[in-house]
């Protein structure tokens, strides 16, 4: 692909989805993006890229955008932040939350098993937590994405990494070659289009967010943006769980990592971040 090419589509995905490409990335345009031009009608993706050097269809700019996301993603994926979510995160709002009400958000939810998960779990804990009620939005810049995460069919591939064997007989149907997860999960996770982009001024405040493994395709302008908006959109004592690749630190001072536990943070401020304070000074004294 020719340098001007390569130009067109990284400032594109920039300023549309947040995605940086490196000039090392020019084969995985290539390959993602042959597909759409067979898709569109066009000889090859050269013809495509002359129409997006005028005036584009919005839905080939959206086609261009969904073929450049990565969704990869696994049930329990890397499992220790589900051990935090149990552990830490639920035993601070059962006290902490006399309306009985927790909100979870999903910022990059991709095919559903990050949201499904959080709803397995707290399906299973449902006798800790009699009259509560548990809301999951999870969201998704990418619509065929946000399409197969409501269908809920997942090959056998798919569940077996991560998914317990319990939770597989429990929860899901065998359907064929692929496994339905029941209704009543299902229906416990909300979805909807959103672009981590855009204004977050349409939705709520959350008590946990989870935006795992998406602020690793952005640029450090683009994570402080988007977590610093977020802080905006959280309870103060509520928790943000990052990727195992992401951090805040050195991006912004909205929040703050939860001593001993990897990958969640706290607001800044936030009495998690004090009571740890307050033991290591008693540990000290
Ligand atoms: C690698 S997946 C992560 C899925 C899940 N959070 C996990 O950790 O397993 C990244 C997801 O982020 C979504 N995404 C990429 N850019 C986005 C944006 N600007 N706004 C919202 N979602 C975005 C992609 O469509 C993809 O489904």
């Amino acid at each position: 692909m020719k340098i001007t090419d390569f130009e067109l589509y990284k400032d594109l995905l920039k300023s549309k989805s947040g995605l940086v490409l490196s000039q090392d990335k020019s084969y995985l345009l290539e390959s993602r993006l042959n597909p759409v031009a067979k898709k569109w009608g066009y000889d090859s993706l050269d013809a495509m890229t002359m129409t997006m050097q005028g005036v584009p269809d919005p839905e080939l700019i959206t086609d261009i955008i969904e073929a450049m996301t990565t969704n990869e993603t696994s049930f329990f994926r890397d499992s220790r932040p589900f051990d935090m979510f149990k552990d830490v995160v639920l035993a601070h709002v059962k006290q902490a939350r006399p309306q009985k009400k927790i909100k979870i958000w999903c910022a990059a939810a991709s095919s559903g098993q990050e949201p499904y998960t959080l709803a397995m779990l707290l399906k299973e804990a449902a006798s800790d937590f009699p009259g509560w009620s548990f809301e999951i939005y999870a969201t998704d810049i990418s619509n065929e994405i946000l399409n197969q995460a409501r269908e809920a069919k997942y090959s056998q591939f798919e569940v077996q990494r991560g998914l317990p064997i319990q939770l597989l007989m429990k929860y899901f149907i065998q359907d064929g070659d692929k496994w339905q997860l029941n209704d009543e999960i299902r229906g416990m996770v909300k979805y909807d289009y959103f672009n981590l982009m855009e204004p977050m001024s349409k939705l709520g405040t959350y008590d946990i967010i989870f935006c795992r493994n998406v602020l690793i395709y952005f640029d450090e302008e683009t994570k402080g943006k988007i977590l610093g908006d977020m802080a905006g959109h959280i309870e103060k004592d509520g928790f943000l769980f990052l990727g195992g690749a992401e951090t805040v630190l050195g991006i912004t001072d909205a929040f703050k990592p939860v001593p001993g536990q990897r990958g969640l943070y706290a607001v800044e401020g936030s009495e998690h971040l004090e009571q740890k304070k307050e033991t290591s000074a008693q540990a000290l004294a």
